[in-house]
């Protein structure tokens, strides 16, 4: 059963709750670990480094395909690398959340990390849970679990102030949110569920009944994993 291909597509909103339960997911499965996010948030902090105009969407797509990034795929260890810098934290500040969906939206930046995602996927003998907006419905169409993670508005706020540290105000997490989920949205559906994906919703779940709800998703799809 060691080699047997099981890709676990997860895709979701922010607050969702997605990449903590996909990495815990990983490592009950013992499966390798792909964060797409951490993808486009590295291409952004490269773009504002260089002080690129992302505007731009040609140059833009331009240093996505150029570009040198090292990105674990273990739940066990968060590492992400551009030129050789340690870039793990910076790429979660608030400078880059707030641009990284103009990136996102380059048609170009997609093609050329969808073809990197594929290739990792490839590169782990397609043992994988991979996480992200547009897993389900392009990256690995062909997974063999495809699963959305859902929670209602209220539930992700909640999430999300936790995660923040409760400094903000209730109405600036509400805008951020709302407002990046519009932008994102333009590119990839993955606030409902596309044919043959699991829906589990989370909003009345805590972390370890979210984390068995998937189990039991992936355990329904492709029997005792
Ligand atoms: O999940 P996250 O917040 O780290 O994602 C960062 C951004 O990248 C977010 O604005 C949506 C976008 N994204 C995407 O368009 N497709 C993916 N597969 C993953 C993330």
């Amino acid at each position: 059963r060691v080699g047997r291909p099981l890709v676990v597509a997860i895709d979701g909103p922010s607050g969702s709750g997605k990449s903590s339960v996909s990495k815990e997911v990983a490592r009950r499965l013992r499966l390798a670990y792909l964060d797409t996010g951490a993808m486009y948030r590295a291409v952004t902090w490269d773009c504002l480094d260089r002080e690129l105009g992302l505007g731009d969407s040609a140059l833009v797509e331009a240093s996505a395909r150029a570009l040198d990034l090292e990105l674990s795929t273990s739940a066990d260890f968060e590492y992400v690398a551009v030129r050789g810098q340690d870039v793990t934290a910076a790429i979660r500040e608030p400078r880059i959340s707030a641009s990284v969906s103009a990136v996102a939206t380059n048609l170009g930046v997609r093609d050329e990390l969808i073809r990197r995602q594929r290739a990792l996927i490839a590169a782990h003998g397609r043992r994988m849970v991979v996480e992200g907006r547009d897993i389900t419905t392009v990256v690995a169409r062909d997974a063999e679990v495809r699963l959305l993670l859902t929670a209602s508005e209220e539930a992700r706020m909640r999430r999300r102030g936790l995660q923040l540290g409760g400094t903000q105000t209730a109405e600036q997490l509400v805008q951020q949110v709302v407002e990046r989920d519009a932008r994102d949205s333009t590119v990839a559906s993955f606030t409902q569920a596309a044919d043959g994906v699991y829906t589990v919703d989370s909003s009345d779940l805590d972390f370890e009944e979210t984390v068995s709800a998937v189990l039991d998703v992936v355990q329904a799809a492709v029997g005792r994993p």
